[in-house]
């Protein structure tokens, strides 16, 4: 398969994956936890004159905890039920000054400069290219505003690095990688940013709640449920799997980055 087929499939899984997961995300409770959102919003520190960007913004909390603080919020995303469910939420919470853009994240359709705050949550690893898409999340960022990522992170212990990403490239077929801490941080160094500062939390997660929301590929629920219980014996996958009666308990290990782009 060549490089455009493989982009084309790629596509396709985040089509049909964000699709698929619209209507769940837009209730997730770890997507609209407000201690998670009060973390981002502070270390993203926008203020009443501040215009803010969240790209691959989902069911649109982040954009939205934005609009709260900020003079004016954007949403964008690729997948159109995402980007239904975000203007549900903004309209439940009579939030008016923010808008919501289809798009790419590699090709943002707005000019250099464009805003203050530029954020990003949970969608790293799902980037082909996720070096693209910091340095276009820069190039829309004016000098001296703040760029943003959050994701979970890989181990550094190669192993269970990649049975973590096994794991969840089987739950969600549109995962490409998790990525290790220091990748994370070498994107922003590659991107010509100063080192970020850096917060951690977990995001505590349990069994049969990823395996019944998930769409695994194939349809591999069981294969998905066992790789998990497995991870249980010698925490191998490193999110603090542990057994809690007849179920797994664990964690995603998360981090928020923030870096100020050089005046
Ligand atoms: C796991 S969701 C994260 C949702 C949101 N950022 C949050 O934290 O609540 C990942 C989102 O990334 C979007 N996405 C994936 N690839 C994208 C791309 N190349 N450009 C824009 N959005 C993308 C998907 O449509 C999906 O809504």
């Amino acid at each position: 398969m060549n490089t455009t087929q493989n982009a084309a499939s790629h596509e396709a899984h985040i089509r049909d994956q964000f699709t698929r997961q619209a209507a769940e995300f837009a209730v997730a409770p770890e997507l609209h936890n407000g201690e998670v959102l009060a973390l981002l919003v502070e270390a993203a520190a926008p203020g009443t004159a501040h215009t803010t960007l969240d790209v691959a913004c989902g069911p649109g909390s982040i954009a939205v905890a934005m609009a709260k603080r900020a003079r004016h919020a954007t949403g964008l995303d690729a997948t159109d039920a995402m980007l239904d469910q975000a203007r549900a939420l903004a309209q439940a919470q009579s939030i008016t000054n923010i808008a919501w853009q289809k798009g790419d994240v590699y090709a943002l359709p707005f000019e250099d400069g464009s805003f203050d705050i530029v954020t990003c949550r949970f969608a790293v690893h799902h980037f082909t290219q996720p070096q693209a898409a910091l340095d276009e999340m820069l190039r829309v960022c004016r000098p001296g505003g703040t760029v943003l990522v959050c994701d979970a992170t890989a181990s550094d212990e190669p192993e269970k690095a990649n049975a973590f990403n096994e794991m969840e490239q089987l739950r969600d077929p549109s995962t490409v990688a998790f990525l290790r801490l220091d990748i994370l941080r070498g994107l922003f160094a590659a991107a010509g940013l100063p080192e970020p500062r850096q917060v951690f939390f977990q995001v505590p997660t349990e069994r049969e709640e990823m395996v019944t929301r998930a769409f695994p590929a194939n349809n591999d629920f069981e294969g998905l449920r066992k790789m998990i219980d497995d991870s249980a014996e010698g925490d191998r996958m490193a999110m603090n799997a542990r057994r809690h009666g007849d179920t797994v308990l664990l964690a995603y290990q998360a981090v928020i980055l923030t870096a100020t782009k050089p005046g």
